[in-house]
Order: structure tokens, then sequence, then C-alpha cells
């Protein structure tokens, strides 16, 4: 037997019990001719005491020992003598007198400490996953996230939902990231497709009477990695047949309710939870996942704008304005000047701003007088307060300024730590124009047009609603879903729309228009991403801390050292040539 208790167990009952323990050496102290072991496991760490007086051959042994030996401590469980005591650890008034030692197994020492919590190059703690698994932060989140998962499961097997496994080795499924291809060797020339999200096959489920699907899934996207992003990653998801909007989300929401009381029980939330539709998301948070623990809202200011005398607001369309106020603390010029240029990589030729009562900034010296005022009286803004515009379409006039928003509650700390605001973003546009010029789903292709916009998909597209909706947490989108379609005419409508040809359209989605003909039940579903909502549960500033083995900020795994190149004999079994130029790259 390795253990009779683990390193976290062992409390004031078992004094004077025997006990073995198992473990790693977390820490050892030599107090004159006593050696001190703090012995640790997944579950905590214990003190064990080496005396020469009681175990000679034990102690001499436990001279060796160095940090994150494994080794087997059998002895009498004892108080800890008056003073000695540790409130912080569970197992802090008690210690093992250890009868008899075994290494199990020595240890290199480590690229860093394993005992501590210290700042640690990401590289590093990456190629020593294992070793950084060891260690508190990320021994938690995953314990924590293993919690959930059981959380959401139960959840969903109590509200009658069925768990489906879908393949991964698939056809693409449109989501608007590139797509990871997995070459046939049977088929010369040929490929699979890792899906992007199980989206087809869950409404695929519901044409096979499913009603109500729910999986734990992995989804693989070869995009541009960021610090809430993954090439691959876990959603739980769902669908469901036979209902409306409302129907869905409130399973979503009873979900999160259920977590964040189990989970994040200090956490203050409001039941239930918020809507904004997308336009107003937009229009006064400059967001469509806006971080609403905080006001500072953007204000339209189109209206005022026509005639006002600055070019740059009189041929916009939308033109939109962020007061600051000065009780938040000060914007210097600086800062002004760098948000002018990130507000550029949102599409915009800068941002205009202007300091209330004083005769500075752009706005001051090309606007008129009367419309100066109109915009200190509309936004409500004093002497000495800092007003921000942005002008262009609707997007471009806000999203600059609710990125500048969402730095200054950073800035000024006004991202209450204490609190989860939870919101539903609803009604999202059907349609956007891509950057190449092309019509594209908002969400995707499936999604369902609000029943009230089904002239508009007709004469203007672009402003048409969907019955999407998203799920945000504190400026963090945690997931998405839709109604969708479920008439095989109607998907041809829209498929229309996205310029998506009938054989197009026939060899990406066959399957999926043929499944419609065989009667297709309404139905909708969500998705929400796991990394994420365990990320915001334990604290952390990415989904990496809350993965396993994640792949880094360059989609490598710097653990397992892939991608890598392949010898050329299993290329060819799967008719897979390298070019000149991969080469060349491949060598250096
Ligand atoms: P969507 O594409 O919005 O919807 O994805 C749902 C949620 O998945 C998470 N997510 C990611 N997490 C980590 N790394 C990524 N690269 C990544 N991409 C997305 C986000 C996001 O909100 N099939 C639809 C859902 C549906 O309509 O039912 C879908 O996948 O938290
Ligand atoms: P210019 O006319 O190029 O001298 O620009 C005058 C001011 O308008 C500068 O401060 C720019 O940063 C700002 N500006 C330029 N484009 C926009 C825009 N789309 N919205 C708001 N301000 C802008």
């Amino acid at each position: 037997m390795y253990r009779t208790h683990t390193c976290g167990m062992l409390s004031e009952k078992e004094i004077g019990k025997e006990a073995t323990l198992s473990g790693w050496v977390h820490r050892r102290r030599d107090h004159g001719g006593v050696i001190f072991i703090d012995l640790r496991d997944r579950y905590g760490l214990t003190q064990v005491v080496f005396d020469p007086s009681i175990c000679k051959e034990g102690f001499h042994l436990s001279e060796e020992l160095r940090s994150e030996y494994v080794i087997q401590a059998k002895g009498k469980v004892r108080k800890r003598p008056e003073g000695q005591e540790n409130p912080k650890m569970t197992t802090g008034k008690i210690e093992l007198e250890v009868h008899a030692l075994r290494i199990f197994n020595r240890s290199e020492t480590p690229p860093f400490e394993v005992d501590q919590e210290t700042e640690v190059k990401e590289e590093v703690r990456l190629k020593y996953r294992y070793l950084d698994l060891r260690r508190e932060r990320l021994s938690k989140n995953i314990i924590l996230r293993a919690e959930m998962v059981k959380t959401i499961r139960d959840y969903f097997y109590r509200e009658g939902f069925l768990e489906v496994e879908t393949p991964i080795l698939i056809k693409g499924t449109p989501e608007g990231s590139r797509e990871y291809l997995v070459p046939s060797r049977l088929y010369p020339g040929e490929f699979y497709v890792l899906p992007q999200s199980p989206q087809q096959l869950k409404q695929l489920l519901m044409v096979g009477g499913m009603d109500k699907y729910f999986q734990i899934a992995r989804c693989f996207r070869d995009e541009d990695q960021r610090g809430d992003r993954q090439p691959e990653f876990t959603q739980f998801e769902l669908e469901m047949s036979f209902v409306e909007e409302k129907d869905v989300r409130d399973v979503i929401e009873k979900c999160f309710i259920e977590l964040t009381e189990k989970h994040a029980p200090a956490k203050k939330f409001t039941k239930p939870f918020p809507t904004l539709t997308y336009h107003e998301a937009m229009s006064m948070y400059g967001s469509d996942k806006p971080d609403t623990r905080y006001d500072m809202k953007l204000v339209d200011i189109s209206s005022l704008s026509k005639g006002c005398g600055f070019g740059v607001f009189e041929k916009s369309e939308y033109v939109s304005a962020l007061p600051i106020q000065k009780k938040y603390g000060e914007v210097t010029r600086k800062m002004l000047d760098d948000y002018g240029e990130m507000a550029k990589k949102h599409g915009v030729g800068g941002l205009a701003w202007m300091r209330v009562g004083e005769e500075s900034g752009p706005v001051v010296k090309h606007a008129k007088k009367e419309f100066i005022e109109s915009v200190v009286e509309k936004t409500k803004t004093e002497k000495g307060d800092i007003i921000l515009f942005s002008a262009g379409n609707f997007v471009q006039a806000t999203e600059p300024l609710g990125a500048v928003r969402s730095d200054l509650g950073n800035i000024f700390q006004l991202k209450d730590p204490n609190v989860f605001a939870y919101l539903w973003v609803l009604e999202f546009p059907m349609f956007e124009m891509n950057k190449g010029g092309e019509v594209g789903a908002v969400h995707h292709p499936f999604t369902r047009p609000l029943e009230e916009d089904a002239e508009l998909l007709k004469k203007d597209p672009f402003k048409a609603r969907a019955h999407a909706y998203d799920v945000v947490l504190n400026g963090v989108e945690l997931g998405g879903g839709s109604l969708r379609i479920h008439e095989h005419d109607l998907q041809a409508e829209i498929f229309d729309i996205l310029r998506i040809s009938k054989e197009d359209a026939e060899r990406r989605f066959g399957h999926l228009l043929r499944a419609f003909e065989f009667g297709a039940p309404p139905h909708g579903g969500c998705a929400m991403g796991l990394d994420r909502v365990v990320m915001m549960f334990a604290g952390e500033p990415n989904i990496r801390e809350v993965i396993a083995f994640p792949k880094n900020q360059t989609a490598q795994d710097l653990m397992l050292g892939a991608p890598g190149p392949m010898p050329k004999a299993q290329l060819d079994e799967i008719h897979i040539q390298i070019s000149e130029e991969a080469r060349k790259q491949l060598s250096q």
C-alpha cells in the first residue's frame, strides 16, 4: 500500500494513529539535527519530521532529500508543539513523526520553484507544463474546471438533455475562421475538416428527433491567437427543438446562475440577466460585449452634427461622443494621441477631442460655437471634462470609443472585481460587409432572421436582424447562439444573399438542405466557451491558465514540440508533398 491518507487529510482526530503518506518534497528545512519536510500531493501539504532519536535510518536517508523527490513516509501522527501550529493549513495542527522513509524517485533541480508562485516566463512554464501543474495556481484552476464541468453536466442531465458525441473528422462547417484539414490516406487528394463547432451536426440531431442535445465538445479554429482564443478549445453547447428564443436563453441563464452560486458565491450579480439589443450595446458602450460594471456611456450626437462646421462630422452618417468626467482622473495629451492611433485600426482617420470650457482640441478649432454648446449640454459635461468624438458609419463611430472606454475602465479602476455583470446582447444584424467587401453572416449562415424583418431581408438585408444572442460577462463574450432556419426555402434565400451559389450550397451543405426536406422541427441553440467561462471564474487574465496543455500565442505546443515535420514515407502515404518554399522554411 502506498498510502493510508492523502497529504491534505490528517487532522487532530488522527493524533496518536499510524499513517503512511506518499508525495513530493515541497520544501525542506533543517532545524539543528531535525529535518522537516512539507510533503505535497494534489490534496494538500503535511509536515513530516525526521528525528534521529526516533528513527536513525530514516533520518540519514532524509538528508538526501531535495525538492520534488517522490517519497513515502510512514509514522505516527502527533500534535505539533505549542506555537508551531500553522492555522493557514488544514493539516496545520499535526505533523507526522517518521519511522520509515522510502525514496521512489529523485528529481533534477526543476527549472523553476514549484513551491512558490513566483513569476516564471510563460515559455518555460509551457515547456515544463507537468511541473507547472504541480504548482498551486494551475492545479487550483484545473480542479475548478473539473468541478464546473461536473456542475454543467449534472445540470443538463437534470434538465432532460441528452449528451451526444459528434465526430471530429467531418466536412467543413463555416463559422468564419480558417479550418484545420486532415489528409485522407484512402482517398488521395481528399481531406477531412476538423469542426469549428458541432453546429451542423447538432442541427441534424434535431432533424433526427433528439429534441434536447448537449455536449462538452472540442472545437478547432485556425485563427490568430489572443488571450481568450486557442486553436483548439472546448464548448459546452446545446440545441433544442420546438423552442422560442427565450426558452433557449432561460436554460443557459439558469445554468450560469447555478455555476455562479456554486463556484463564485462571493460575486454580486443581477437576476434575471439584463438585456440590450446589439444597437443599444453599440450606441451606449461602443461594444457588442460591453462591460456594464461601470457607467461612462457614449452619446449619439449625429443629429447635432449637420452643419456644425467640422468637415469630418458633417459628412459622416453617425457621430458619437464619449464624455470623460474630470472626477475619474486625468486624461493626458499622450493618452489622447495614443487613442487617436488606436482608432485608426478601427477604420477611422483618428479621434477628435475637446476639453470643456477651454479653447483646446481640434473640435473647438473647427466647429461652430452653438455646436460646442449643444454637445456640452447633451453630454452633461462640465468645465475640465474631456469629450472624445468618432465619426463614420455606425460601427466606425462607436467601436473606437468603446475601446477607449474599456481602457479607461482599467486605468481609472472602474471595474469592480466583486461584481459579475452578466448581460444578454440580442438582435444582432444578420449580415455584415467583410473586410474583403463581401457579404458575410454575422453569426453563421443557419441563423434565423426576425419574423418582422422578412421584408427587409429582401429590400435591405444589411438592416435585417437575427434571432441571435450572446451572453456576456464583464466585457467578455462567453457564448453565442441563435434560432435556426428549419425551412429549405428560407435557407436557400439566405445562401442567395450570402452569394453562395446553388452548386456551392449543394456541395458544402447539401446534407443539411436535404435533411430539411424530410421534416425539420423548429430549433435553436447556443454554445459557451468553457475555457473563457472558467477563466472568468478563476479570475485569470487568459484561457491558457485554465487549460492543462495549451498552445502558446503562436499555436505551438512547446512541451510536445508540435507542430513538427514528418518523415517522407509517412507523407507519401497520405499523398502530401512539401513545397520547395516550405522546405526552405523548415531548414531555417
Ligand atoms: P461561436 O463561434 O460564437 O458560436 O462560439 C461560441 C463560443 O465559443 C468560444 N470561442 C472560443 N474560445 C476559445 N478559443 C477560440 N478560438 C474560440 N472561438 C470561440 C466563445 C464563443 O462565445 N456554433 C455556434 C454556436 C451556436 O450557434 O449554437 C458557435 O460556435 O466563448
Ligand atoms: P484633419 O481634418 O485630418 O486635420 O483632422 C482633424 C481632427 O479630426 C484630428 O484630430 C483627427 O484625429 C480627427 N478625425 C479624423 N477622422 C475622424 C473621425 N472619423 N472621427 C472623429 N475624428 C476624426
